[in-house]
């Protein structure tokens, strides 16, 4: 199987590519498991806590998608720092479509 690989860009500029991203897993997972600073994951992924807010690179928005309703309540709690881009990436699962994808964490509060 092909692997898929996700960058994360760091609050600080650092970038964390990710080359062995594994279908089914989500972005938060595989945020922590490789020590993206910034992505805390504090609900767990249950879309609770906004703790794994990123900004989706706009020309991956379309394959990404929109966050749903319960996403959207979620991250008003950020709204200072909401943007149209926003995800939290607890909720965006790993899928060979999202090869190269490029996300940059959102600062914490
Ligand atoms: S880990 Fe809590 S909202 Fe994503």
């Amino acid at each position: 199987m092909a692997s898929i690989k996700v960058t994360f860009v760091q609050v600080d500029g650092v970038e964390k590519a990710i080359a062995d991203a594994v279908p089914g897993e989500s972005l938060m997972e595989l945020a922590k498991a490789n020590g993206v600073e910034g992505i805390i994951g504090d609900c767990g992924g249950g879309c609770a806590c906004a703790t794994c807010h990123v900004y989706v690179d706009p020309q991956w928005m379309a394959v990404v998608g929109a966050p749903d309703e319960i996403e959207e309540m979620t991250l008003d709690m950020v709204s200072d720092i909401h943007k149209s881009n926003s995800r939290l990436c607890c909720q965006i699962m790993v899928r060979p479509e999202l090869d190269g994808l490029r996300v940059t964490v959102a600062p914490g509060e």
